[in-house]
């Protein structure tokens, strides 16, 4: 496993010396070499993209999504067997098995474990730290960012609407100079949503991030079981290609996701409407017309990953699609990242 193991860049610059030395806190909270997350993406990352990443020197991270307890501690079990350096698991706040899955994370004690979705229900944080894990949650606004913090999560991720998969309202370049002044003194913050180079990473880093989250990125690496129809969309995309989904109905408040263009985009709309109907016909109650809404998703990102219908699946897609150029092993991705904020650093230094 070592033997494919990248090393921060060597301290050979001034630039790689910086970056080593800005990326040093997160690097060690994760237990890699380099402090870059591969978020979790339902499908995506599994023990094949997990276990590169990590084995590169990065950390990956596996997306249960709506896996079963069962499935959890098999997708751990055999991610395991493919690295034994750290990574951890994305569990989604409202999935009804949530602490049976917290307990499968603990039986293999799993260091860290990511928290997406919502803010975590009562008993959660506390039933993760007790394993011994650490806790990373998604932070939507300063405000709840400082209130998990008082809750005791361990560090933060802030995302930005130009990431792929489901978005909140705000850009990646406010969300951070809102929320890096306030709170990268107190707990780790990587920060997630539209990163498609090495010197968007060096920016946010002098910034006070501890790292960063990529997900768009990694989809078309060689180690990603995503289809090929999946990935030739990602490599044929630009920025504006990759874009959020549309409400119509504001009593239904569906989470926009951001995807590349496709008819499956007019399907979803299609059945917000069904689903509107549903509920002006009382057949169906608030909480399970949005459940509805969130199976959708999850059906239509299996058909375009796994099944390959890249026309009416969701390809979810982050605006930094347009700088994902081919397909290439893991370690290039990250080797490539690395390169470009050292030397953005060394101009720096200039
Ligand atoms: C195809 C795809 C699926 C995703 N699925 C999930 C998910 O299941 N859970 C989650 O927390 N984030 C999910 N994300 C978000 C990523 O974990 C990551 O935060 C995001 O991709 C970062 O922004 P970027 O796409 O601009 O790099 C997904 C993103 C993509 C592109």
């Amino acid at each position: 496993m070592t033997d494919t193991l990248i090393a921060p860049a060597p301290s050979t610059s001034t630039g790689a010396r910086r970056l080593a030395t800005r990326m040093e806190r997160g690097a060690r909270f994760l237990g890699s070499d380099v402090a870059i997350m591969a978020g979790a993406m339902s499908w995506v990352s599994e023990r094949n993209l997990v276990s590169a990443m990590s084995n590169a020197g990065g950390f990956g991270v596996i997306a249960c999504g709506a896996m079963t307890p069962a499935l959890l501690d098999a997708e751990i079990a055999a991610t395991k067997a493919m690295t034994d350096r750290a990574f951890g698991v994305n569990l989604i706040t409202m999935h009804p098995d949530l602490t049976a899955l917290i307990q499968v994370c603990a039986s293999h004690r799993v260091g860290h474990v990511v928290l997406a979705g919502g803010l975590p229900p009562k008993g959660a944080l506390e039933a993760i730290k007790a394993s011994g894990a650490k806790v990373i949650c998604f932070a939507p606004t300063l405000a709840l960012a400082k209130k998990l913090v008082r809750s005791g999560v361990d560090a933060l991720v802030i995302e930005g609407m130009e990431a792929g998969g489901h978005i909140g309202p705000v850009s990646t370049s406010v969300l951070a100079q809102e929320m890096l002044p306030e709170l990268a003194q107190v707990v780790p913050v990587f920060v997630a949503g539209g990163i498609g180079r090495g010197e968007a990473i060096a920016g946010y880093l002098d910034m006070g991030a501890a790292g960063v989250q990529l997900g768009t990125r990694f989809v078309c690496a060689t180690e990603s079981i995503a289809h090929p129809n999946f990935k030739r969309a990602f490599i044929r995309a630009s920025a504006r290609d990759a874009v959020a989904s549309v409400q119509i109905d504001p009593r239904l408040p569906v989470i926009p996701v951001r995807a590349l263009k496709n008819a499956g985009g007019e399907l979803f709309t299609a059945r917000q409407r069904e689903v509107a109907q549903s509920l002006d016909e009382g057949t169906v109650a608030m909480a399970e017309a949005q459940l509805q809404i969130e199976h959708y998703w999850a059906g239509a990102l299996r058909r375009a990953v796994i099944d390959g219908d890249v026309e009416h699946g969701s390809v979810m897609a982050g605006q930094s699609v347009g700088m994902v150029t081919k397909e290439e092993p893991i370690a290039a991705i990250i080797a490539s990242l690395m390169d470009e904020a050292a030397q953005a650093f060394d101009k720096r230094a200039a």
